[in-house]
């Protein structure tokens, strides 16, 4: 079986490879249609998760994929128990909208937990990688959390699901109130981008709801690898597969938590 700093150069090679073509359809304008009301897929989307699809088929043909955007056919991990879980493009909105603000994200299960992360963001040239137990890095520079201990000093950031035209009053409710408690809040529009700048200290703390493994799974690791804290919003246990996730420096986790149950005892 080949040594884990292999598969990480796989990650490695798949999210630069998908910045290339990112960047290509990004310079001349893509083709955008609609999988919903407000969710789109462009033809980079589908350009990057074929090149991935083929490059992971042929090197690891016993591995399973799990992917965005042709994922109908996508089967549960097989005896190998090894799974590739990519994004082709994460910020698809900012994408199709010129809005310099998206990246490839591709973390690889084994045996049911994310041990390999690897996110690229090409307009800043940024590489973000984690594998468990030895650490995140980005570019290859070691990342560590912020060490904010309050909300007030907090620079915290969230997204929006798709289904957010049904959802506002719940959406937005819980967002006012992180906007009442902490220094600043931010909607980027990337989920895997929000953890990579939790894990590098960009940002303290970061939540969303009804999100898909491909969004997080990377992303999380880097956040754990660089000493943060991952949960569900109320603190359960973080899944993967769960569909959400609080992350934050480990410092402000219990208040973000007490504001989200606030909230949530106020909605049920
Ligand atoms: C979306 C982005 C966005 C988040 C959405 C995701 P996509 O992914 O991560 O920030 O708010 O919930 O679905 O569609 O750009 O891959
Ligand atoms: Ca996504
Ligand atoms: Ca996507």
């Amino acid at each position: 079986m080949p040594h884990p700093p292999l598969f990480l150069a796989t990650a490695i090679e798949v999210v630069l490879r998908a910045g290339d073509i990112q960047l290509e359809h990004f310079k001349r304008g893509v083709r955008i249609e609609k999988k919903g009301v407000i969710d789109l897929v462009t033809d980079a989307d589908v350009a990057v998760e074929t090149m991935f699809r083929k490059l992971i088929a042929s090197r690891y043909p016993e591995h399973v994929v799990l992917a965005e955007e042709l994922h109908e056919t996508d089967q549960s991990p097989n005896g190998s128990g090894h799974r590739w879980i990519f994004d082709p493009i994460d910020g698809t909105t900012n994408f199709a909208h010129g809005l310099p603000i998206f990246c490839a994200s591709l973390a690889l299960e084994i045996a049911g937990r994310v041990e390999v992360a690897a996110v690229y963001d090409p307009t800043r040239r940024e590489l973000f990688t984690a594998e468990r137990g030895g650490g995140a890095f980005l570019n290859g520079t070691r990342l560590r959390v912020s060490k904010a201990e309050d909300l007030v000093d907090s620079v915290l950031c969230t997204g929006f699901p798709y289904d957010v035209h049904e959802t506002a009053a719940d959406v937005v409710g819980l967002f006012a109130r992180f906007v009442g408690q902490a220094r600043a809040v931010r909607r980027l529009g990337s989920a895997a981008l929000d953890l990579c700048y939790v894990a590098s200290g960009r940002l303290d703390g970061f939540w969303e709801q009804r999100l898909e493994a491909w969004d997080i799974a990377a992303g999380a690791l880097l956040v754990e690898e660089a000493g943060g804290r991952v949960s569900t919003l109320v603190g359960g246990e973080f899944n993967v597969h769960g569909g959400e996730v609080l992350a934050s420096n480990g410092r402000i986790h219990e208040a973000m938590m007490a504001v989200a149950r606030a909230h949530k005892e106020e909605h049920t």
